[in-house]
């Protein structure tokens, strides 16, 4: 077996971590060292994680779709935030600011993890990009998940996220917990509360996947500074924080 300590700064970094008007950016989380350009050549300014990165490229070479959907909107510094926040409250007013721009430093594109995607046409709206549910857009919106990619702000859902229906803003949380969240139709603010009730005391989570068994377990933080997860050897794992109170545990155990 392995052990693997986690410690209460590991609630604040990694892919699962939940960014909202109620959970903001933590003061010490950084995000930049994990920053890459999405289309170095075409659009060298728009950064995303590592990570989610290379999942995206993955999706668009497998729909070949790099001609009909563009990149809009990825990486934000908290100043860019806050500029787009002002300039939408100037122009949008305050309703529809609050609708459709995260408070500044509870956005997600704070982290890298977030991208907005437009359909490729001449005018593509900054802050409410086209990306609709037939066509090219629809086939991302339907392989997004496999590739760890889920729409963040679905219809429906706008009293939990806070956020009104977005159809363009996908967020990378990673496989398997975009494909479980899918298909359960679990937002993020849904899936950090349900991955709780797989605690290191209780049963866990197992989730038959293609990359093999999954799985998941919840570490919480809250009322100590650390906890030791031990690990079969074999197996490779991930770790992210819920940005709240804990931590995930994502174990991948070899197919026998
Ligand atoms: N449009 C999303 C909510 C953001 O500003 O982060
Ligand atoms: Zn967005």
């Amino acid at each position: 077996m392995k052990t693997i300590l986690c410690t209460k700064k590991d609630i604040y970094q990694g892919d699962l971590i939940l960014v909202n008007r109620h959970h903001p950016i933590h003061p010490h989380a950084s995000f930049e060292k994990e920053l890459v350009p999405v289309d170095g050549e075409r659009q060298p300014g728009i950064l995303l994680n590592i990570r989610a990165r290379a999942q995206l490229v993955r999706l668009f070479d497998a729909l070949r779709c790099d001609q009909q959907i563009v990149a809009v909107s990825g990486y934000r510094t908290l100043q860019e935030q806050q500029s787009i926040f002002e300039n939408s409250l100037r122009e949008n007013g305050t309703a529809f600011t609050h609708q459709y721009v995260a408070l500044p430093n509870c956005s997600e594109h704070q982290t890298g993890l977030a991208i907005d995607l437009g359909e490729n046409k001449p005018e593509i709206d900054f802050i409410r990009p086209d990306f609709p549910y037939s066509g090219i857009c629809q086939a991302f919106r339907e392989r997004a998940a496999a590739y760890g990619f889920i729409e963040r702000y679905p219809e429906g859902k706008e009293a939990i996220t806070g956020i009104s229906w977005e159809p363009w803003h996908f967020r990378y949380v990673g496989y398997p917990h975009a494909v479980i969240m899918h298909e359960r139709g679990l937002t993020l603010e849904e899936y950090t509360e349900y991955v709780k009730e797989f605690p290191q005391s209780g049963p866990h989570l197992f989730v038959e996947t293609q990359k093999g068994m999954a799985e998941i377990s919840f570490v919480h933080l809250a009322d100590c500074p650390s906890a030791t997860v031990r690990i079969p050897e074999a197996s490779s794992w991930e770790l992210s924080g819920n940005n709240v109170d804990g931590v995930v545990v994502t174990v991948w155990h070899p197919t026998p």
